[in-house]
C-alpha cells in the first residue's frame, strides 16, 4: 500500500513537471501563444501547486516508512562502512529531496511567478531583467525537475539492486 503511493504520487509529480517543462512552457517562446499560455499557467497555478505539494507530501511520508521498512532509516545502517550501494541511494533520496523541497519553494512562491510578471509587462520578453528572471525559474525548474529523475533511478537501486 505504502509502496503504491509513493509510485503513484512519483507518477503525479514527474509526470507533471515533465508535461509542463516540455509541453506547455517552451511555448512562451512563440509571441503570438505568449499571452495565451501565461494565462494558462496563470489560472492553472493554483491547482498545479497544490497537486505538487500535495504529491510531494505523499512521498517524503511513504518514502521514509518505505525507508523504514527496509531497515534504512537508522543512524547505523546510514553510516555503514564501506557504503553499500543501497546506503548511498537511501542517502541520495533524504539529500535529494530536501534540495527539490528547496527549488520547488523558491520556484513555485518566488521565481516562477516573478518571470511570469515580467512577461507580463514586458511581453517581448526584451528586457535584461526579464532575461535574467526567466533564466533563473528555467533554472530551477531544470534543477527540480533533474534531481526528481534522479530520485526515481535512486528507488529502482534501493528495490532492484545497483546493476
Ligand atoms: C521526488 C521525489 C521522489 C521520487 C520521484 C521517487 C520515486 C520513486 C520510485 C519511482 C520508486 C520505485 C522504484 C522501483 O520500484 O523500482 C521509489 C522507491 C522508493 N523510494 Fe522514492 N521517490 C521520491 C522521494 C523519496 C523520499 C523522500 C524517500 C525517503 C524519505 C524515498 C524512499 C523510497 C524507498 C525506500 C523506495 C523503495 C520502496 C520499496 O520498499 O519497494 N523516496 N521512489
Amino acid at each position: 500500500m505504502s509502496v503504491s503511493a509513493h509510485v503513484l504520487a512519483a507518477i503525479v509529480w514527474v509526470g507533471s513537471t515533465v508535461v509542463l517543462a516540455f509541453a506547455v512552457v517552451p511555448f512562451l517562446r512563440d509571441p503570438r501563444l505568449r499571452p495565451a499560455v501565461l494565462e494558462l499557467l496563470r489560472s492553472t497555478g493554483p491547482r498545479l501547486s497544490g497537486l505538487g505539494w500535495g504529491a510531494l507530501a505523499v512521498l517524503v511520508t511513504t518514502g521514509a516508512f518505505n525507508l523504514h521498512a527496509r531497515g534504512f532509516l537508522t543512524c547505523a545502517a546510514l553510516t555503514a562502512t564501506p557504503v553499500t550501494p543501497l546506503a548511498a541511494a537511501a542517502w541520495a533520496k533524504l539529500l535529494g529531496f530536501a534540495g527539490i523541497i528547496a527549488i520547488h519553494a523558491a520556484h513555485d512562491l518566488a521565481w516562477g511567478p516573478a518571470a511570469a510578471g515580467a512577461l507580463e509587462r514586458d511581453p517581448r520578453g526584451l528586457d535584461r531583467e526579464t532575461v535574467r528572471l526567466r533564466c533563473r525559474a528555467r533554472a530551477a525548474a531544470r534543477g527540480g525537475m533533474v534531481l526528481s529523475v534522479a530520485l526515481v533511478f535512486a528507488g529502482v537501486v534501493i528495490v532492484r539492486g545497483w546493476f
